[in-house]
């Protein structure tokens, strides 16, 4: 058993703190914000995680785990300290690093001369050669003589899945500079049934920034077959279903929507892109992977625009979904969040609801022009649209004659589903004018080929000889 020091208790760290001591670990969670480290402390958890609550306090009972905003204490005497400090996209696109640099600097500077050997551990995602970088820095800042050595071993877990991902991981990537580093990560993870991939510092690093581009790229690759499905007269579900089946693809990663976002991809596919630049390589797929991605966002919008018009003032559009994906309440780089201010810009008066994102939403959005609602069905009362923007399961199931009698009498009904959770048949048997991504639905091939035209992708000739097809 080790004595764990993890340093940032954000979705990874204190995800990690919990699951570490409930493998026996002696664990303390550190954090320089004072507010979440006594919100934990009381039991309430700063971040919704299924499970997490029941972990986190079963281990401050047994006394395996605790907290402390002090870096000093927590990292006394340990075994291995983890950074887990946020690694933000900074203007340039590149990682800001400037919180991994100051926990480096700290941890520096509280070793000392008879202390015990320590890994220091960078689970945070960086770039290659960061933590090349935080040994320098530990050393320049450690007295002289004390025993150290880094190591590379990046997360990969997925939030709202983060305690499964943790204790079931697929893989491990452990990369360090010799084998008594190793051999603590050895010990640390040993008992876990999952291959472990030893390497060098940048090897490991490389290895979790290449797994989250290609899962961006599958993203972008499929949402790109959709735009093509929606032209040609194709169902991009059940192609994503029947690509799926083959296990050189997978059904992974294939869900068409208004394009990925959260804390990681749009960041980390930047950051890949800003060292391939950094590395005089030109990483051509990724730049598009990050276009593909923000248009498809656009395409969503465009839709509504074009029922709606420029100037949306006096309509109503609710908005189910803000997190950037289903059982979370992360709201970073939420496709969502950008929607409903999109559709504010435009003069909608805008109604949301999200099943955990709504207090992250509310201190991102503000008020004004936005009625946060209880439940989905308030939020629909008496719009004239409905965007379908998170896969959360109960929107899936939501009841369409109930979603239908709430939106009001008499007028037109729209549903955007920038999902494709709902049946089409159905919600067009009860009357919605629906509207999904990467099929057609509504006719709205026409008006896409219009817009290809105002853009000059495609000749008046093309056009009307596509028209004439249909
Ligand atoms: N969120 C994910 O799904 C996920 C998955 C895999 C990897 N990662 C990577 O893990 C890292 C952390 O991500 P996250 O989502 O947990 O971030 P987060 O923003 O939720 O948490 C980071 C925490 O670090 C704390 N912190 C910052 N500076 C500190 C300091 N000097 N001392 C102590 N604490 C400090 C912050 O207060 C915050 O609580 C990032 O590099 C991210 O890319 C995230």
């Amino acid at each position: 058993m080790k004595k764990v020091c993890v340093i940032g208790t954000g979705y990874v760290g204190l995800v990690g703190a919990a699951v570490f001591a409930d493998w026996g670990n002696s664990v303390v969670g550190v954090d320089i914000d004072e507010k979440k480290i006594a919100k934990i402390e009381e039991g309430i958890m700063p971040i919704y995680e299924p499970g997490l609550d029941e972990v986190v306090l079963r281990n401050i009972k047994t006394g395996k785990l605790s907290f402390t905003t002090s870096l000093a204490e927590g990292m006394k005497d340990a075994d291995m300290i983890l950074i887990c400090v946020g690694t933000p996209m900074s203007d340039t696109g590149a990682a800001d690093l400037s919180y991994v640099w100051a926990v480096a600097k700290e941890i520096g500077q509280n070793l000392k001369k008879g202390d015990k050997y320590v890994v220091i551990i960078t689970k945070s995602t960086v770039p290659v050669g960061t933590n090349e970088r935080v040994k320098q820095i530990v050393r320049e800042y450690a007295e002289e003589g004390v025993e150290f050595d880094v190591a590379s071993n990046p997360e990969f877990l997925a939030e709202g899945r983060a305690l499964e991902d943790m204790k079931e991981t697929d893989r491990t990537v452990v990369g360090t500079e010799n084998e008594r580093a190793l051999t603590v990560l050895r010990e640390f993870y040993g008992h876990l049934d999952a291959p472990m991939v030893e390497c060098d510092l940048r090897t490991a690093e490389m290895i979790k920034y290449a797994s989250n581009a290609i899962l961006a790229t599958k993203i972008s690759f499929i949402n790109e077959i959709g735009q093509l499905c929606e032209r040609a007269g194709a169902d991009v579900g059940l192609v994503a279903k029947g690509m799926g089946y083959d296990k050189r693809i997978g059904r992974h990663f294939l869900n068409v929507s208004i394009g990925y976002g959260g804390s990681c991809f749009p960041k980390d596919v930047a950051a890949l892109y800003k060292t391939s630049t950094e590395e005089a390589y030109d990483f051509k797929l990724l730049r598009s992977v990050m276009e593909v991605n923000d248009s498809q966002m656009h395409h969503f919008v465009r839709k509504i625009r074009k029922v709606f018009g420029i100037n949306m003032e006096g309509k109503k559009i609710a908005c189910l979904g803000l997190a950037f994906k289903a059982d979370t309440d992360d709201i970073r780089d939420s496709k969502a969040i950008k929607i409903v201010r999109e559709l504010r810009g435009h003069g909608a008066t805008v109604s949301v609801y999200d099943p955990q994102a709504m207090e992250n939403s509310r201190r991102e959005l503000g008020d004004k022009d936005i009625t946060y609602a209880e439940d989905m069905y308030s939020a629909v009362k008496d719009v004239d649209a409905v965007c379908i923007l998170t896969e959360w399961g109960e929107f899936k199931n939501i009841d369409i004659e109930k979603l239908w009698r709430a939106m009001g009498s008499s007028k037109r009904k729209f549903v955007f589903d920038g999902r494709n959770l709902l049946d089409q048949k159905k919600v067009e048997a009860q009357g919605f004018t629906y509207f999904a991504v990467g099929k057609r639905t509504n006719g709205y091939n026409e008006f896409l080929l219009e817009d290809e035209e105002k853009r000059g992708f495609v000749t008046t000739a093309l056009l009307k000889s596509q028209n004439g097809k249909k």
